[in-house]
């Protein structure tokens, strides 16, 4: 090789390397890390909720075939030879598990955390459709089953706390209809409601686990297929339909998006804007695509709408990364995080494709373009049936994750996971700790009033800019299927009066939520959040 040509090759590669530099697009910052809590739970974490004693009550289904943990006291389910368990309850304290039984299936099924703490869970499939279910935590409490709890099927229904105390449960596969757990009297019926027919794609469905949000005016908004209606429950009227998404995709089971109430900040009992992000799914024609091997590219946009408006419309944004089957949870200081699913394909047995394990994070309050930032990825895929819930101390507790009709661990794309994982968003990082608030008073389990003052004191080790502080308080969600059921998260009204006491003690005074519509009466988790970086939280109780 003569000179010449090694030096103009030389140059040659330089070339490609500055070209290769100067177009690479800009580097979004990556944050958060990962760590696994446990390799095996000994069954695949399909639904998750968080228990206001610090435990996670986790189950899959009861006809997956035999899990990877025995029912204890060598019992085995009535009418069944599978001895083995498909729920456990998780301590998050001591990152162990307890085997607990279910008797008929809870697969795809819902639930919401009910005020005095019990877990009270609908429907399921096969012998489970009719079921309601009590879990209530006590060390050593199982699961309680009602037959013929519920009027009607309810597979793939969203279920919502209501301002009263009870729940009212939405539609599932093939049930167009509602009912509230519990009832007022044995004959309450199931009234239909035809947006579920109007939203319902014949054959593929596209409306299942729609996404439910108790609106502050009392009224409900519910988001399927590709619409929205806002609605009152309690007469079965129609108050509003909002335009449908530009685009016109679906963003529900099969073609599983996700979606969030975002934070609602109050100011003198009122909160000022109320918006709805839905993000993700799957383009129209997917599901057919996908059984046909044909997996087509997952959803890259999030619609916004303020759903307060008088006439409101939706404002579209692009994610860095395409998602189908993610979960949208809202973190402690009012970002949201979209985290687990995939790249390509629908939800559904074996229908999906390329895991994205990047969560990404979205600051609402940002401007539309600089609003979303890629996280660090896990190892695990977590496609269909993984699952993703806050825990107290801010980190993301993530399972799940078996899109096959049995446990299988080899020779598949993608095993059933049994693991459990945290997420820990960077706001964790040993470096943001002088910055971190911990609360000294009122202490956990804390009983608070609607409309009434709360004195908050925390410590800050650091310096604290008074300004930057805020009180949030998230309300525990029942997570199933991408969506969170009965999530929202309240900023409180405390108008900066962060009131420096001692060497680095500090008091705060807020508002509590004025009422019922704005939150729902039960168990809540209270942060206080300095600069974007929260407090561990604590347990407060919503009351009259
Ligand atoms: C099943 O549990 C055993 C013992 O806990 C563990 O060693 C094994 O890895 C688990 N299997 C899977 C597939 O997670
Ligand atoms: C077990 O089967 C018997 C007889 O069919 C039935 O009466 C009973 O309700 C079943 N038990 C459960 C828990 O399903
Ligand atoms: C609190 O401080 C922030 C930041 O300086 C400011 O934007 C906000 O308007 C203040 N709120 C009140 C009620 O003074």
């Amino acid at each position: 090789m003569d000179m010449t040509f090694s030096a103009s090759l030389l140059y040659h590669h330089l070339f490609l390397f500055f070209l290769l530099v100067l177009h690479a697009p800009p580097c979004p910052a990556a944050g958060g890390s990962w760590s696994v809590l446990l390799p095996s739970i000994g069954i695949s974490a399909m639904h998750m909720q968080l228990l206001p004693n610090d435990r996670v009550v986790m189950y899959d289904r009861t006809d997956f075939g035999i899990s990877n943990i025995s029912l204890p006291n060598g019992k085995c389910r009535p009418n069944s030879t599978d001895c083995s368990a498909h729920s456990v309850e998780y301590d998050v304290g001591s990152n162990n598990i307890r085997p607990l039984m279910v008797l008929t299936n809870v697969w795809c099924s819902s639930g919401t955390l009910m005020r005095d703490g019990s877990l009270i869970q609908t429907g399921g499939w096969d012998d489970g459709y009719r079921r309601v279910r009590i879990y209530k935590s006590c060390g050593t409490c199982d699961w309680q089953e009602i037959p013929n709890g519920l009027n009607q099927q309810r597979w793939y229904a969203t279920n919502q706390l209501l301002p009263d105390g009870r729940q009212i449960i939405i539609g599932g596969r093939q049930a167009f209809n509602y009912e509230f757990y519990p009832k007022k009297s044995a004959n309450e019926n199931s009234p239909s409601l035809p947006f579920l027919v109007q939203t319902n794609d014949p054959n593929v469905e596209n409306n299942l686990y729609p996404f439910v949000f108790l609106n502050p005016d009392g009224n409900l908004f519910l988001f399927a297929n590709n619409r929205a209606i806002l609605w009152d429950y309690s007469k079965n009227q129609v108050l509003k339909t909002y335009p449908t998404m530009p685009g016109g995709q679906p963003r529900n089971y099969p073609s599983t998006g996700s979606a969030v109430l975002l934070p609602l900040r109050l100011k003198q009992g009122i909160a000022d804007a109320v918006q709805v992000l839905v993000c993700g799914g799957a383009p129209k024609g997917a599901f057919v695509n996908a059984n046909n091997g044909k997996f087509d590219g997952a959803l890259d946009t999030c619609g916004r709408i303020k759903i307060s408006d008088q006439n409101p419309q939706w404002v579209m944004e692009t994610m860095p990364l395409a998602r189908v089957m993610g979960d949208m949870l809202l973190l402690p200081n009012g970002q949201v995080l979209i985290i687990n699913g995939a790249s390509a394909g629908v939800a559904g047995w074996e229908l999906g494709r390329n895991p994205v394990l990047s969560p990404v994070t979205y600051r609402p309050d940002n401007q539309i373009g600089s609003r979303f930032e890629v996280q660090n990825p896990s190892t695990k895929p977590r496609v269909y049936h993984s699952t993703a819930v806050l825990l107290r101390d801010g980190r993301v507790l993530v399972g799940g994750s078996n899109p096959h009709d049995k446990y299988v661990f080899t020779n598949v794309l993608y095993p059933s996971e049994l693991s459990l994982e945290a997420f820990s968003p960077s706001y964790l990082d040993a470096g943001s700790s002088s910055l971190r608030p911990r609360i000294i008073s009122p202490k956990t389990k804390t009983k608070i009033r609607y409309g009434r003052r709360v004195a908050l004191t925390f410590s800050v080790t650091g310096p604290v800019d008074p300004n930057l502080v805020s009180v949030t308080m998230v309300s525990p969600s029942f997570n199933t299927h991408s969506f969170s059921m009965n999530q929202r998260l309240l900023v409180l009204d405390s108008g900066n009066s962060t009131k420096r006491v001692g060497k680095s003690t500090y008091k705060i005074g807020v508002t509590a939520p004025p009422s019922g519509n704005i939150a729902p009466a039960g168990n809540y988790l209270l942060f206080v959040v300095h600069k974007e970086i929260p407090s561990p939280g604590i347990w407060v109780r919503m009351q009259q």
